[in-house]
């Protein structure tokens, strides 16, 4: 059985599908602070008795032991994660002790379960402003805000844990993750949201904000950020290959999870008025404080040790994410 903690959430739930979809059985462990119980019944729904959730927090390690002695769990797949880098620079406490502390218990509940194989959902955060682009695995990590380095900290800890314990890892360094289920039953489903793709699209229904595109004085070629989105469902994929390799004796391991190719906030932009067939307002507004210019993926080494070849465009991702935000209005305005 594979333990999916934060499965209520976003990408968690989508990786959750796969998995189910696959034949795996899964449990996931959320405690809905972010995630939703919708999105539960979802999965509930698509299994054939193959999933289990529970309503539990990392931070309590009675219900960690609990679950790890009920089930049979061969592996471990960790999302559950506050992931707002703006909140994270207000309240690093949040942060730090949810996401840091969190998975400590985790770990601990692995090691006393004798379950040692763990893929964990890091960032591209972990590697702070850029020195160099596209950015490979060795590019250094400096971590510019609390979320980032929450995560980048876990990294180590599961280097130590490894060493120590023989605990087995791969770290997942996520880019710009877009788009929803291509089934439309799930989606980017985040209150309040932050990301760009969305809140694009969320601005073409009645009664929503206007889009607001932060900084066109950038030094790219339309003056608006670049960053490489790649599609939640190639990104699960990586995720169910890293299954594979730690099971096939692969070692303690980290790797991106990206294109390698870039596109601005405008070349979204006009991507989504494409597919929604609709002239999108938009607000220029200045700078969001801590955008890096340029943040592109070398995601060689993914293709070369997991055997990952992401396929989906970024106008798959805009389309199926566009069908979900479709849906979700439908359920929120009836
Ligand atoms: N943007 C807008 N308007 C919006 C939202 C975003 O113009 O309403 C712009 C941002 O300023 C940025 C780009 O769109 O230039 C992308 O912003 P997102 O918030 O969608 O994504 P980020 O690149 O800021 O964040 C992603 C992940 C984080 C991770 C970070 C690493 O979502 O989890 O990359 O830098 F920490």
């Amino acid at each position: 059985m594979i333990l999916v903690t934060g499965g209520a959430g976003y990408i968690g739930s989508h990786c959750a599908l796969a998995l189910i979809e696959q034949g795996f059985d899964v449990t996931v462990f959320d405690n809905l602070s972010t995630g939703h119980l919708k999105t539960i019944e979802t999965l509930k729904n698509i299994s054939q008795n193959n999933f289990e959730f529970v309503n539990g927090d990392l931070l309590n390690s009675e219900e960690l032991d609990k679950t790890f002695d009920s089930g049979n769990i061969d592996a471990v797949i960790h999302f559950a994660a506050f992931s707002q880098v703006g909140e994270s620079v207000k309240d690093p406490a949040k942060y730090y002790r949810n996401n840091i502390c969190g998975t400590l218990n985790l770990l601990d509940a692995m090691r006393k379960y004798n379950v040692d194989k763990i893929v964990f959902s890091s960032t591209a955060a972990t590697y702070g402003e850029p020195v160099r682009i596209p950015i490979d695995e060795t590019h250094p990590q400096n971590p510019i805000n609390p979320y980032g380095f929450s995560k980048l900290a876990i990294e180590k800890i599961m280097d130590d844990y490894d060493r120590a314990y023989n605990i087995k890892s791969v770290r997942l360094r996520y880019f710009n993750v877009a788009g929803a289920d291509a089934k439309s039953r799930l989606g980017e489903w985040h209150d309040p949201e932050t990301h760009l793709i969305p809140n694009i699209l969320k601005s073409t229904f009645a009664n929503s904000k206007t889009f607001r595109m932060f900084g066109t004085d950038y030094d790219t070629k339309d003056g608006t950020c670049v960053r490489d989105y790649i599609n939640i469902e190639d990104l699960v994929q990586a995720h169910l290959l890293s299954l594979e390799y730690l099971n096939n004796g692969g070692k303690t391991d980290f790797f991106n999870l990206g294109t390698k190719s870039g596109n601005t906030v405008r070349e979204v932009f006009a991507l989504c008025e494409k597919v929604t067939g609709k002239d999108i307002s938009v607000e220029t507004k200045p700078r969001r404080e801590g955008d890096p210019a340029l943040l592109v993926a070398d995601n060689t080494k993914a293709k070369e040790i997991l055997n990952w070849h992401p396929e989906k465009t970024l106008e798959d991702s805009i389309k199926s994410a566009y069908q979900w935000e479709k849906n979700l209005q439908e359920q929120i305005n009836g």
